[in-house]
């Protein structure tokens, strides 16, 4: 079985190793420009078009990560060609850890006794009851829905949208446009957990973001693009929103220049929410490759037309 590993910009040894020892008897290829011989299993990050086309013979194409957005050109794949993303792979967890930070800190006001502590001041602040406090959450796929679930065990009220109706234990679940409002005027914090698509981009814009209760708290945890970073701004600025945590941005590394690193009420992450581990990866990667070649179905498979 012949391999090909590529990722934009970095020279992927570890990933290499992994993928010898998970899948012994498979011969791993390297590409730097240039024509390709024959290859059975793709596993890519940020591909050039040019390896894209010629990769019209391979049995399946990976992406190294949840959302396919980096596949800037996929028209040039063979639509025959199935790109399969990596679901879960020991993100959930980490977007758990991150989502719960964020809801705590906001709901149990510690950016608000940080000030106080500065100014020298003991004042305990009146805490709302946690049915009363909503959450938002944008998307309820395999990390939103987890993480609706860790959020609604401590008692806050969780309401999700996605694209498509979904029954979930203990979270109030809305399902496309017409019915986004039911979740934005209800979510005092707001957590984006969307595929970028061409319907998903922007989709935080002003108007929207507009709907949310005043004194909400924005946490972006999916991809820069679906915030209009300069209607956030203008919204907590003239008081509306509480601030925002994010950690996902247009350009990555987030520019020097940007007003989101010194903004008093924008705390910034380097895109850490849930990082590719690179074991947890790699076996569900060759778990699904033994599936394939044994003539079984995967799950993950890209929908292009969706464009997740
Ligand atoms: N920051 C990070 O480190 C990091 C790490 C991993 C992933 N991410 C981001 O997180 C995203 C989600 O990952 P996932 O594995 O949970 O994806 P997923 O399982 O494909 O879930 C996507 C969810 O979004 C919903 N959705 C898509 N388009 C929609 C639309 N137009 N309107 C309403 N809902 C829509 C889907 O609805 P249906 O259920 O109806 O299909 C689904 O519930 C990824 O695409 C990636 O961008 C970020």
């Amino acid at each position: 079985m012949n391999l090909l590993f590529y990722s934009a910009g970095e020279s992927g040894a570890a990933w290499l190793e992994a993928f010898a020892r998970e899948l012994p008897e498979a011969r791993i290829n390297t590409w730097q420009r240039g024509p390709i011989s024959q290859i059975d299993y793709a596993i890519l990050w940020k591909p050039p078009g040019e390896l894209l086309e010629a990769l019209g013979q391979a049995r399946a194409v990976f992406n190294l990560g949840a959302g396919v957005d980096g596949i800037k050109n996929l028209a040039a794949l063979r639509s025959a060609v199935p790109l399969i993303r990596l679901e879960d792979a020991g993100m959930t967890e980490q977007m758990i850890e991150y989502a719960c930070h964020a809801v705590l800190r906001r709901y149990r006001e510690f950016d608000g006794y940080a000030e106080q502590q500065h100014a020298g001041e003991w004042r305990p602040r009146r805490r709302i009851g946690k049915r009363a406090f909503g959450i938002g959450i944008l998307g309820l796929g395999v990390l939103g829905s987890a993480v609706a679930t860790a959020l609604s065990r401590f008692g806050f009220r969780v309401y999700g949208w996605s694209r498509s109706p979904k029954a979930i234990a203990g979270i109030e679940t809305f399902a496309g446009a017409g019915q986004l409002d039911s979740v934005l005027t209800q979510a005092r914090v707001l957590i984006c957990l969307l595929p970028s698509t061409a319907e998903t981009r922007e989709l935080l814009d002003r108007q929207r973001l507009s709907r949310l209760p005043r004194g909400a708290y924005v946490v972006n945890l999916a991809r820069g693009e679906l915030l209009v970073d300069q209607d956030l701004l203008a919204l907590i600025d003239e008081g509306h929103l509480a601030g925002a945590m994010l950690d996902v941005f247009r350009d990555e590394p987030l520019p020097g220049a940007h007003v989101f690193w010194h903004h008093p009420k924008v705390t910034v992450t380097p895109h850490v929410s849930a990082a590719t581990l690179i074991d947890e990866s790699v076996a569900q990667i060759a778990a699904k490759i033994r599936r394939l070649e044994a003539g079984l179905p995967v799950t993950g498979v890209v929908e292009r037309e969706r464009g997740y």
